[in-house]
């Protein structure tokens, strides 16, 4: 019998037709839509395996309302609503889709920084409302980015792609990590520095780290305190890292430039959050990884390592091998 599956978003027909190959196939109909809540655990109640996007939170209560749960496989390289201790324990293998995304989710950073910096959302609306009567010597002036100093905090795949992008800038470029690359640093000429150096001399900080419980709101009111007032900061990984309470009053009171958010605590963001009502401020709906191809890709690579996973094959992206290894 093919094992069942549940997919908890609409996922075009090519890539469910291949997962229907070799799986017995029920998908949440909406595209824009995440399941709820109970509709995913009364799904799971008869699942094998799940395709999960990063909109699931995937808990205790998830897993062992799962029984038969042997493999969850994440549209996504973030997997922090997924509750990585007790799905192995409960023997369920987890596998995320590194690697794929880290090019595009580096353009994305870039194209923020860069949007931040020139301000090209506000410069947009300024021509589109017709506010534009003449050219003018200091109208709508941002910051260079050429020259400029980058600090990138986690220096995972997409830090190194971004540190990649700002030598065409020619950017200063150093770096905090959990662990130091001296590889990164002989071939791209990025710095490693303390956090606090590093915050604390930035034209342009992207915070690329993973959500963890140490990482929780490691840019508060604090590390605000110790940047330059000409500080533009780039969130393109997970909103929980930044206080955004902190974050609004840092702009409010002129302890940093500007910033650039595709991602936020509360997801979607509401329209009336006072960070969105700040010029200097550029929203994006978390569309870091957001070209065709690239979701295309993730899309079929998540299908792959569910099919791997469920015939007892090790995927390369298992994020607890000691599931299927053992
Ligand atoms: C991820 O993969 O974790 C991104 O946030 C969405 O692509």
């Amino acid at each position: 019998m093919k094992p069942r599956v549940y997919v908890t978003r609409k996922l075009p027909d090519d890539v469910i037709e291949r997962l229907a190959q070799t799986c017995h196939v029920r998908m949440w109909e909406s595209e824009e839509e995440a399941v709820p809540r109970d509709v995913f655990i009364e799904e799971l109640k008869a699942a094998d395996g799940a395709l999960t996007m990063l909109t699931e939170q995937i808990d205790r209560s998830v897993l062992e309302a799962a029984p038969n749960l042997r493999v969850i496989s994440q549209m996504a390289v973030g997997y922090n609503n997924i509750d990585l201790a007790t799905a192995t324990a409960r023997k369920v293998a987890v596998v995320n889709t590194p690697g794929v995304l880290t090019e595009t989710t580096a353009d994305l950073t870039f194209a923020l920084l860069m949007a931040v910096a020139r301000r090209i959302p506000e410069a947009e609306r300024f021509v589109k409302e017709g506010k534009w009567k003449t050219w003018a010597p200091l109208l709508l002036t941002g910051a260079d980015v050429h020259g400029a100093t980058l600090g990138i905090l986690g220096l995972g795949r997409i830090g190194e792609a971004v540190a990649k992008r700002a030598r065409g800038f020619d950017m200063t470029v150093h770096y905090y990590s959990r662990t130091r690359k001296p590889d990164v640093e002989e071939k791209l000429g990025v710095q490693y520095r303390s956090f606090d150096e590093v915050i604390a001399t930035s034209d342009f900080l992207c915070v690329l780290m993973p959500y963890t419980k140490e990482t929780y709101q490691l840019i508060g009111r604090e590390a605000f305190a110790k940047m330059k007032p000409s500080c533009r900061l780039i969130n393109t990984g997970r909103g929980e890292i930044v206080d955004e309470e902190a974050l609004y009053d840092a702009l409010v009171q002129g302890e940093i430039a500007g910033a650039g958010l595709d991602v936020f605590t509360e997801e979607p963001i509401s329209t009336d959050h006072p960070l969105l009502q700040l010029p200097q401020v550029v929203a994006l709906p978390h569309i870091g990884s957001a070209s065709v191809a690239t979701r295309m890709t993730m899309a079929h690579m998540a299908v792959d390592h569910l099919v791997a996973a469920l015939q007892g094959k090790a995927p390369k992206a298992q994020l607890n091998p000691e599931v299927l290894t053992s």
